[in-house]
């Protein structure tokens, strides 16, 4: 046991989330402890992301505080993982010197070395010279660990593990030896969520990692690296361990979900190497058998096969889908299988096929549009209580856009009729193709002026779906306590922060007091280790409390419940009916 208290932060998208809990239970099992605060953590520890840059600042401010901590307790350690690590490099640390130790996305694994190391350099430093630095502080210049020399500081592979370009070589790795796949194999699946006591129900699976669409503007493929597809088997295993554990929800990730697709018998694809849905249109059923063959597992056969082999899971979810090649087996295979969720998030970026063509989305405003038209054809039946509900992002002020431009993403916007769109500024990302090759030429006041166009627009739409649920029974799968009950209770924005959990006031699952563009997706959850103060949450006997829940179409719903029941009923099943739409709020009554 190490005794050593850690401060674990996540930033970003949920394979973040998911990277900061298999991090943390790994953590857990040498003995850190967590803790709820930075202020008193021995370790300090940001899971980053890198995707705009205001994600970045967030990061950079958190950094900036805890220089003044250092300097009154310079035994702190204070770690950079994630996106923002691994794009950065080792220019991070000589910025901001109060980091002590990096980690991209792809090696976490090795987290627990790296942080064993920073912790034993302090303690050696503190009984040998307190005044002189780490390693990386002695002079002249020394190699990193990507073969980068450091003038005037030596940053040692011992504080650095970054994947840099070799993410992308084209090797075939192995499935069962890559370390990375052992760390989601091994994950500690506790019963218990620590955040709130109540046993953890809802989880998340990775299918694939990385990415291979290189859209001109984005840094995941540079952060994430090649894209992987994990074994099928693997991924059975990790559900039908979680439900074991008590889950009942997963759900499964990737960051083009939908194109996973695992050759047997081959390595896993590495670099691009086995790309085998290139070229190639899913258009029904009957083609998918005619090249897909024994030997592969689709994702229609995935999605299916987890239904089918590990039916505890009541509601199976997965995110973010790719509108280019999304086939009818998949579809089929939803309508078919009733404990898959109705719900695809279906970014589109644009309505303007000029623009996506700059984007390289690989697909036109018709085949989005023909891809929604078909979705709705096989899964939106909502005389049979099973609509359909979709969800988008866009960016607004993609270089060269037009006031024409962004009157075709209007028209995506109000033809698509999401649920809730995540709606962006064009942000330039230093490595991309954009930014190299097309000036920002969109003067802020424009990318302004359409995101609170846009985003108004879809407040119109979200709120009429909204509406449109008043009267339904639906099932919920129950969150816990609503914000807006936390506040109540006297926590403060920073204790909600700290509490993690799906903590929404949108009916799209979005919190907008988090986003500085009204609606985005970037969290700043804590990983959901922190306690949550007990006292804070303490009740009346005949008090009610207002509960979240999530329906399988991902809309939020808040109902009020007796106090008594609120830990038993988090992380159960409910059936509501909605009685209210508030703005962008739902509300109902236990029946
Ligand atoms: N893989 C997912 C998206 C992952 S990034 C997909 O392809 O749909 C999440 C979202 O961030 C993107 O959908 C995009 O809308 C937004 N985004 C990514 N890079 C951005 C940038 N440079 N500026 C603004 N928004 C960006
Ligand atoms: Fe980024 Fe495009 Fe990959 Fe999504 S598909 S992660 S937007 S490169
Ligand atoms: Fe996710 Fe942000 Fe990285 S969106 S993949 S954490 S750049």
């Amino acid at each position: 046991m190490t005794g050593r208290t850690v401060y674990l932060e996540t930033f970003g998208c949920q394979m973040n989330e998911l990277d900061s809990e298999l991090v943390a239970g790994e953590l857990a099992r040498l003995g850190y402890a967590f803790t709820g605060t930075a202020d008193d953590a021995d370790v300090v520890l940001y899971n980053t992301c890198s995707v705009r840059e205001q994600a970045e600042q967030k990061v950079w401010s958190r950094l900036g505080e805890l220089t003044h901590r250092k300097g009154r307790d310079p035994s702190v350690v204070v770690g950079v993982l994630g996106c923002m690590a691994e794009r950065d490099g080792v220019d991070l640390i000589k910025r901001m010197p109060v980091v002590d130790l990096m980690c991209g996305p792809g090696e976490l694994d090795k987290l627990p070395a790296l942080l064993d190391n920073a912790v034993r350099t302090k303690e050696s430093l503190a009984s040998d010279s307190p005044s002189e630095g780490g390693p990386r502080a002695s002079t002249g210049s020394g190699t990193g660990a990507h073969g980068k020399t450091v003038t005037g500081r030596n940053i040692s592979a011992q504080q650095v593990a970054l994947q840099g370009n070799t993410s992308r070589r084209s090797a075939t790795l192995a499935a069962a030896e890559d370390s990375l796949e052992m760390l989601d194999l091994s994950r500690s699946v506790s019963p218990v969520d620590p955040a709130s006591g109540a046993a953890k129900r809802s989880a998340y699976v990775r299918i694939t990692r990385g990415c291979n669409k290189f859209c001109t503007y984005c840094v995941v493929p540079f952060t994430r690296g090649a894209e992987i597809h994990r074994p099928p088997d693997h991924i059975i295993d990790e559900c039908k361990k979680l439900a074991d554990a008590g889950v009942i929800e997963i759900t499964l990730l990737g960051q083009t979900v939908n194109h996973y697709r695992f050759e047997h018998g081959a390595s896993v694809a590495v670099g691009g190497i086995v790309q085998p849905q290139k070229g190639r249109t899913y258009k029904g059923s009957h083609q998918r058998d005619a090249f897909a063959g024994e030997q592969t597992t689709t994702f229609a056969d995935l999605l299916a096969r987890i239904h089918d082999e590990v039916p505890a899971i009541q509601r199976l979810r997965f995110v973010t889908s790719y509108p280019r090649d999304f086939g009818d087996d998949v579809l089929e295979v939803i309508r078919d299988h009733p404990r898959i969720c109705r719900y695809l998030h279906v970014p589109a970026q644009s309505g303007s096929n000029r623009i996506l063509k700059k984007m390289n989305r690989g697909y036109t405003v018709e085949e989005y549009n023909d891809f929604i038209d078909r979705a709705r054809h096989y899964l939106d039946q909502p005389e049979l209580g099973r609509p359909l509900m979709l969800s988008g992002d866009i960016i607004v002020g993609f270089p060269t856009e037009t006031d024409e431009d962004y009157d075709a993403t209007v028209a995506l916007l109000r033809r698509s009729r999401y649920k809730n769109c995540f709606i962006f500024k064009y942000s330039p990302r230093p490595g991309t193709v954009a930014y190299d090759k097309i000036p920002d030429d969109v003067p802020d006041e424009a990318k302004r002026r359409r995101n609170n166009d846009s985003l108004a627009i879809q407040s119109e739409i979200s709120d009429q779906i909204a509406r449109e649920q008043v009267g339904r029974e639906v099932e919920v799968f129950v969150e816990g306590p609503s914000k807006q009950q936390l506040k109540r209770e006297g926590l403060s924005h920073g204790d909600i922060r700290k509490a993690g959990g799906a903590i929404t006031l949108t009916i799209g699952g979005q919190d907008p007091s988090t986003s500085g563009t009204g609606f985005q997706p970037v969290s700043t959850r804590g990983t959901g280790f922190q306690p949550v103060d007990s006292a804070a949450t303490s009740t009346l006997p005949n008090e009610t409390v207002q509960l979240s829940g999530r329906t399988d179409t991902d809309l939020i719903v808040f109902f009020d419940a007796p106090a008594s029941e609120r830990d038993a009923l988090t992380g159960q099943m409910l059936r509501l009916r909605i009685t209210e739409a508030d703005r962008l709020s739902l509300h109902g009554k236990v029946i």
